[in-house]
């Protein structure tokens, strides 16, 4: 049975970090027998490939969109280094995230809200009036871009958020913009290929807080998913938690220290016709250290139409593997149920549909 909708200060309630005692993992929160098998087979990440973004601008820039393609086409993630976002700049998103968590509820409880139509907001878990099971997290989430459209709907409090997240989504959308050129050329594609096909753009920020959870066998912080954006470029506290699918093993990717980890998302496996997938993922607790991640989703704008580039398509013999569809219709497919990896599925051209077309 999924949870009704709550108003923002019934809603602000259930946030984990509105708890001013200590936390239980109460059934809501179990995950399946399944999942929580799959929480003793654990593999360390021994082969991260790392991008140095400043190669892009030198001479061995066909080097480093060949080490871009392969980690895309190969994982669907790897961590960039020499990104131009400075540490002082990194450090203080963190410590701001974590006061953001830490005042008192009643000043986040307004930004409260579980409909994701308002795109400046504070929920937890991932969708709760779809879920039955909840997942160990409170976030916030705002759009970033045009910033001067948005930045009002940001936080007040505390007082340096803005200016400094502000600056943060500035320098995170230049490196973002870097990558999409680089995958672009990586698949072929003229370098503003993905930054056109994405129309208006749409840069959103979000903030997780995981707090510390006395059983962290017992429930996951976000469970196995896609993101339903293009391009994730995440930056991570130094406690560990994510960790990633790969040959259907989950390994643990380690805390980077100054890099971020990015990850193809479902927008860039349609327009790469499945070149490239989008990768699985999901985050474990920990019973000792609250964790903080943030990551920006980038992608299209709602209105833009999505579907594979032709050069892709021409170059594979099934053709085109997905429809044509607005990003809208894929958001609100994504919120019509709980935290799933087969978002994409509904848009896939079927088989069938495949073999009726070459008959
Ligand atoms: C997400 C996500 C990863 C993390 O918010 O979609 O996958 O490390 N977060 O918190
Ligand atoms: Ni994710």
């Amino acid at each position: 049975m999924a949870l009704v909708s709550l108003n923002s200060t019934e809603g602000a309630a259930n946030l984990l970090s509105s708890s001013t005692d200590g936390l239980s993992v109460l059934p809501k929160y179990f995950v399946s027998d399944e999942e929580r098998k799959s929480l003793h087979h654990i593999s360390p990440l021994t082969d991260l490939t790392s991008i140095d973004l400043q190669e892009l601008d030198g001479p061995s820039r066909a080097q480093a969109v060949e080490k871009i393609r392969k980690a895309c086409k190969n994982d669907g993630f790897f961590e960039v280094v020499n990104h131009g976002v400075s540490d002082k700049l990194m450090d203080e998103m963190i410590k701001v995230a974590e006061e953001f968590f830490q005042m008192p509820v009643e000043d986040r409880a307004h930004l409260y809200s579980d409909d994701y139509h308002k795109r400046t907001r504070v929920s937890t878990s991932f969708n709760v009036s779809k879920e039955d099971k909840l997942h160990w997290r409170d976030y916030l989430r705002h759009p970033c871009y045009p910033m001067e459209d948005h930045i009002e709907s940001w936080p007040n409090k505390p007082s340096s958020y803005k200016k400094i997240a502000a600056e943060y989504v500035t320098a995170i959308r230049a490196l973002v913009l870097k990558l999409l050129e680089a995958i672009s050329e990586s698949l072929g594609l003229e370098k503003d290929y993905i930054s056109n096909a994405l129309g208006k753009q749409n840069q959103t920020m979000q903030i997780n807080y995981y707090p510390p959870c006395p059983n962290p066998d017992l429930t996951l912080g976000l469970g196995a998913h896609t993101d339903p954006n293009c391009l994730t470029v995440v930056q991570h506290d130094d406690v560990s938690g994510l960790q990633i699918m790969k040959d259907n093993k989950w390994f643990d990717v380690p805390s980077l220290h100054g890099a971020f980890f990015v990850n193809i998302a479902d927008q860039l496996q349609v327009i790469s016709n499945g070149e490239y997938k989008s990768l699985v993922h999901r985050v474990v607790t920990n019973s000792t250290k609250r964790r903080i991640s943030i990551p920006t989703f980038y992608g299209p704008s709602l209105d833009t139409i999505i579907k594979p580039a032709s050069s892709m398509v021409a170059l594979h013999p099934h053709g085109a593997l997905y429809t044509a569809f607005t990003y809208g219709q894929f958001i609100d497919h994504f919120y019509s149920q709980r935290l799933v990896t087969t978002t994409l599925k509904r848009f896939e051209i079927s088989c069938s549909e495949i073999e009726y077309k070459v008959v």
